[in-house]
């Protein structure tokens, strides 16, 4: 697999969802063109567009030229930054401001922003007037690979994150990945374990391509559009044949069991992004599938040494404070686990790996092995 030498025109990748198929349109400045494409797509149009405080401040101005250069109408909303914004009061705010917009059936929200900002700006769409379509403009790189693809929207409630929400699909994505130099060089690692997933679940070529290009993705050269693109078409395919996530789609959820209860005993706090939640889970996804037996250890010491090697967190003690203020016990991991969406009649589903690039479902993993593999892992100094 090569990647382009230069940047080029966008690339656009297409979601088949038959009378709901959108495009991602992914490349440098295309946020430029926001305004043009969203004419064509729905000329006289008024347009919303919901937003954070800190991407506000980048490129609110850039999006209301470009709206406006192309005789479009529009308002803002802006929301404080981080998941703070992803509960009831955050949907009131934005609710009550498209209404007050005059946001109408056939009218736009737009989302400009990070995942956070998606699934809120989007869920606000979805229950809008009983739904009003959206565009997804992601500002972050776990964004543009993930979040903003697939319709999935939604709050968190006090109980558990994400439990109340809607599959509401956008009608176009710009990831413009310029807007991605303006991230720290933190969030956009957390970002990359997302990029670096689609390899390890469905896409081994893919997977050793990032081995050798990682510098360049986070350089910003042309294998940043190449990456990203990959990984929207991979996470496309799968949606387009599994949209509400009856089967295939939950390989997308490859580390987040381990992952979620991680953020959960760090208490969604800085210590842990979601993307770093990602990278130390998919390393105990491919360590505990080695100790199955279901890959050779060396695949699982492949994975760590990739997702290490770009800085990303990959074991438990790397997260940040485990050695001043610990981490939660095997016995409280395992009841976070018990409380995630991912647990029917006692058993765990863990997405496992067959090989590097061959993710399956595990719906019927036993907890006591898995206690037991925490366990040792909290222990391992
Ligand atoms: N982030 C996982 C999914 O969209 O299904």
């Amino acid at each position: 697999m090569t990647a382009p030498l230069k940047h080029s025109d966008p690339i656009t990748v297409d979601v088949a969802l038959g009378d709901r198929a959108y495009d991602i349109i992914i490349g440098r400045d295309v946020l430029q063109t926001l305004g043009g494409r969203v004419a064509a797509l729905r000329p006289g149009v008024r347009t919303a567009i919901v937003t954070d405080r800190t991407v506000a401040k980048h490129w609110l101005e850039q999006t209301e030229s470009s709206l406006a250069a192309a005789g479009i109408a529009t308002s803002h909303v802006i929301v404080e930054e981080g998941e703070g914004s992803k509960t009831y009061a955050g949907l009131e705010k934005v609710s009550e401001a498209l209404i007050a917009a005059r946001i109408e059936r056939n009218d736009l929200v737009i989302a400009l922003g990070g995942g956070v900002v998606g699934d809120l700006a989007g869920f606000a769409a979805a229950i809008l007037r009983r739904g009003v379509d959206f565009v997804q403009v992601p500002t972050s790189l776990l964004a543009q690979v993930d979040s903003s693809v697939g319709g999935k929207t939604g709050i968190n409630s006090p109980q558990g994150k994400n439990l109340l929400g809607a599959f509401h699909q956008p009608v176009l994505v710009i990831a413009d990945t310029s807007v991605l130099d303006t991230l720290s060089a933190r969030q956009f690692r957390a970002g990359y374990a997302e990029v670096a997933k689609y390899g390890v679940l469905g896409d081994e070529a893919f997977f050793t391509w990032l081995e050798a290009n990682a510098a360049e993705i986070f350089s910003g050269s042309a294998a940043r559009e190449h990456a990203i693109a990959t990984s929207c078409r991979a996470k496309a395919a799968i949606v387009s044949r599994d949209e509400r996530e009856t089967g295939e789609r939950a390989l997308l959820n490859l580390g987040h069991t381990f992952g979620h209860a991680l953020e959960a005993a760090t208490g969604f706090s800085d210590r842990l992004f979601h993307g770093e939640g990602v990278s130390v889970g998919m390393v105990l996804a491919a360590e505990f599938s080695a100790q199955l037996g279901m890959i050779p250890p060396a695949d699982a010491a492949r994975v760590e040494r990739h997702l290490a090697s770009v800085g990303l967190p990959t074991h438990l003690q790397d997260i940040a404070g485990f050695a001043q203020e610990g981490l939660a016990d095997a016995d409280a991991l395992m009841t976070l686990m018990a409380q995630d969406k991912k647990v029917k009649r006692g058993k765990l589903t863990f997405i496992l790996l067959e090989a590097v690039g061959r993710a399956v479902i595990a719906n019927d993993v036993e907890p006591a092995p898995v206690r037991d593999f925490l366990q040792r892992k909290l222990a391992k100094t």
